[in-house]
């Protein structure tokens, strides 16, 4: 499945904590848009959708919140509570996003702008396209 974790190197001193994303060094591709979700009810399920092409980072910049990958064969989650990690998302998985912690802010850094074509929304549909896909390209975190 085309996933890896990342710790990024913490630039700390006395004062503090401070990490540095970059495009196509710590994150592996060209950055084009970030959001972040925040207030997220903790019985709520987000995500439950795939992309044909984006590839993310997720990075729960606060609390905690569980990742539920599936590659249409195998499914396997992932506890994100540090925000000196990130995930790694080829394209091409389902994803849902659970157990969100009240204080949860969950920070996506994604490859490409906003594009409602290249999101299947339907897990029949998603399972068709696999299929029909074969192996996703994906690539390592640094
Ligand atoms: P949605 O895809 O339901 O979020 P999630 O993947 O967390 O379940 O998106 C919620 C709304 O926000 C929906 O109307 C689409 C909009 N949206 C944008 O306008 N830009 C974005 O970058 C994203 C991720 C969502």
């Amino acid at each position: 499945m085309q996933i890896s974790m990342s710790r990024f190197q913490i630039k700390g001193d006395e004062r503090g904590s401070l990490i540095a994303l970059e495009q196509n060094k710590n994150i592996p591709f060209t950055i084009r848009r970030v959001y972040y979700i925040y207030g997220a009810k903790p019985d709520s399920i987000r995500g439950k959708h795939a992309h044909r092409a984006l590839e993310q980072v997720l990075i729960c910049m606060n609390g905690s919140c569980e990742i539920e990958l599936d590659d249409g064969v195998t499914k396997t989650t992932v506890k994100l509570d540090r925000r000196d990690e990130g995930l790694y998302i080829g394209p091409g998985l389902w994803r849902e996003m659970r157990h969100f912690s009240e204080d949860a802010v969950l920070m996506a850094v994604a490859s490409q702008l906003y594009d409602e074509q290249d999101y299947i929304r339907d897990y029949q549909a998603f399972l068709a396209w696999r299929e029909a896909a074969g192996e996703c390209a994906g690539r390592p975190m640094p």
